[in-house]
């Protein structure tokens, strides 16, 4: 879950290293490192924290050179310490590694280095890496066969990039974590991800499991673990360097929050026509023979899986929804007649690459609804249906959740043609309200009173969400961005399920967000006065047009009356803003949490 580069040139590589790195923090944020080949020798800068302190550490002169690796961490194995942070060293100093991922067999592989003599600085898997190629290049093996070979004996999850001294070239390798390639003008790039280069190349090749790669000044050479050429297509990303900045706002949560209008807009161009919906790659008839539906996912993907399952369920499919790091021991009933969609905006949570592999193995046909082309579920899936979102930096997802559901909308109703054979009941003005969703939720960010209602009704002793039907999974989804960026317990639940239990930690001081679609309007109405007669305050999220609610509660966020099937889409929006409103006050550092990252690559 951390944050890999380099950067590959003719001249000083510190300062892209250190934009590519900043471009990576969402990723692992706990400490950071850069290793630079300047000719004389091979410097190492390392420390805990952000890497802004690494920054502070660094004096450019004096440590800058043509080639270097760099890491952003969150650690795995060992604290974050000076010692722990990446990069690692060889004994000699003259190999140094970064890596993303777990090597499961370390502990093996660093006590039998210890018995040959090689002494470890720190606790963490990956510097068995550096003592490996270090003892290969010492037995007369070449630089790219030493790190093949020493590659040869890892075990587990790993995306690497090493330089040897004296070499003007980085070796580099993926195995289950990411890993793409920036080819530019006047040098490359290697990184976890696109945006820690994207202001320096759009110019990007992904590399596939297995990969091993050589890339020096002006270019790069892919081979297979056998050291046989594999050729990989050179793609241009559509994202602008601009998208993965914060355009002025103060955290890239809010700036993403006010993007949806626009990522919505994305997410649907060209996929309504009337009452039909035309997806790319799924022309009618594409799911013909799947009888059964199950999303895998986790966080906020696993909430729109969720919401999925209620729309598909509510349109005559067998479908449900599994918490990805379950799947693969629930014995769910899976045979060639299940489509398993993967929901993940990454594209690269190990949970829910393991529960899409364990469906595979079942002979299940998968599908990813993923934000990132390139990423490893688009690529590993038998389909893959994109969210276009666009990048999002921060830990905490809002406007990837909009678009998830919105395209599930979509895609639910390709789904429900070629298994029944009929579309959905009031299609049309489904689509309708979906195309004007994007104004709506503009509409909601313009008027919010989020701010003033999170600032006066923050409670000390808990926040409860509670919702019906496909409001539930939006009252899960509230909860969670509650606690991700506040730190402050919060919980969702089914508005009916309070009276059996959680009823019993409502006090007044638990202000509890109740969220009205239009439907069940009546029943969360009275689950609303089980909770004030408990004493705590409401707070309703719903449309005007819900006046047994908003008559009710005590303090009321409105929605526009959309289609009731969306409406929660819009009540969502508002709770993000509570979230972040409430976050701001507490002064949280909103776009990396404690303890969080944005793309989980380990299980
Ligand atoms: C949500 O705000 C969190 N960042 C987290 O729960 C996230 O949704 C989860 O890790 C899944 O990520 P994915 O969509 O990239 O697979």
């Amino acid at each position: 879950m951390c944050g890999i580069t380099a950067r590959i040139g003719n001249d000083g590589s510190l300062e892209d290293l250190l934009v590519s790195l900043k471009n990576l923090e969402y990723r692992g944020y706990d400490s950071a490192g850069i290793a630079v080949q300047n000719g004389a020798g091979i410097e190492v800068s390392k420390c805990e924290g952000e890497v802004s302190e690494l920054k502070a550490q660094l004096t450019a002169n004096e440590h800058d050179g043509p080639i270097g690796i760099g890491h952003t961490r969150w650690s795995t194995h060992g604290p974050p310490t000076d010692e722990n942070a990446h990069p690692h060293t060889g004994c000699e100093g003259r190999v140094t590694a970064v890596h993303n991922g777990i090597i499961e067999n370390y502990a093996a592989l660093r006590e039998s280095l210890q018995d040959r003599g090689h002494e470890f600085t720190s606790d963490t898997d990956t510097e068995v890496i550096p003592h490996l190629v270090e003892e290969r290049l010492n037995d007369g093996l070449e630089s790219e066969a030493a790190f093949r070979d020493a590659i040869g004996e890892l075990e587990g999850s790993y995306a690497i990039a090493l330089m040897i001294d004296g070499d003007p070239a980085v070796y580099a390798t993926r195995s289950g974590s990411p890993l793409v390639v920036g080819i530019g003008e006047d040098a490359n790039y290697l990184a976890s991800d696109v945006p820690a280069f994207l202001e320096f190349t759009d110019r990007v090749i992904y590399l596939e499991d297995g990969d091993d790669i050589v890339v020096t000044p002006d270019d790069h050479r892919i081979t297979d673990g056998a050291g046989r050429s594999v050729s990989r297509p050179t793609e241009t990303v559509e994202w602008e360097p601009g998208d993965a900045e914060k355009g002025g706002f103060d955290h890239y949560m809010l700036k993403e929050i006010h993007e949806q209008p626009v990522s919505l807009r994305q997410t649907i161009h060209g996929r309504i026509e009337g009452e039909d919906v035309v997806l790319e790659d799924f022309p009618p008839g594409t799911f013909d023979g799947i009888s059964r539906v199950q999303f895998v996912a986790c966080g906020t993907s696993y909430h729109a899986g969720m919401y999925g399952e209620w729309l598909l369920s509510k349109w005559g499919i067998d479908a449900n929804t599994f918490i990805a790091s379950e799947y693969a021991a629930y014995p769910a009933p899976v045979d060639d007649e299940t489509l398993v969609i993967g929901v993940t905006q990454s594209g690269e949570t190990a949970d829910t690459l393991e529960a899409l592999q364990s469906a595979r193995e079942r002979g299940a046909r998968t599908l990813a609804l993923t934000n990132v082309i390139g990423s490893t579920a688009a690529r590993t899936c038998d389909d893959a249906l994109f969210i276009r979102a666009g990048p999002e930096i921060g830990v905490a997802a809002t406007k990837t959740f909009s678009s998830q559901v919105a395209t599930l909308v979509l895609l639910g109703e390709r789904l429900t043609r070629d298994i029944t054979g009929e579309p959905t009941a009031d299609c049309r003005e489904r689509l309708e309200s979906l195309e004007s969703l994007p104004d709506h939720v503009e509409g909601v960010i313009e008027n919010s009173r989020a701010a003033s209602i999170s600032h006066r009704w923050l409670g000390d002793n808990g926040h409860f969400f509670i919702g019906r039907g496909n409001a539930y999974s939006v009252a899960l989804e509230g909860a969670l961005k509650f606690k991700e960026i506040t730190y402050e317990h919060a919980e969702g639940f089914a508005a009916g399920e309070l009276k059996h239990g959680p009823l019993a930690l409502v006090t007044s001081d638990t202000p509890v967000f109740a969220i009205g679609t239009g439907r069940h309007s009546k029943r969360l109405e009275s689950n609303v006065r089980e909770i004030q007669t408990r004493g705590a305050p409401v707070i309703a999220v719903t449309p005007r047009t819900a006046t047994s609610l908003t008559d009710t509660a005590d303090e009321f966020l409105s929605v526009p009356a959309a289609h009731p099937d969306l409406v929660a889409i819009l009540a969502n929006v508002q709770l993000q803003l509570i979230a972040y409103h409430a976050a701001d006050e507490m002064e949280r550092s909103i776009d990396k949490p404690r303890n969080l990252a944005k793309s989980v690559t380990v299980e």
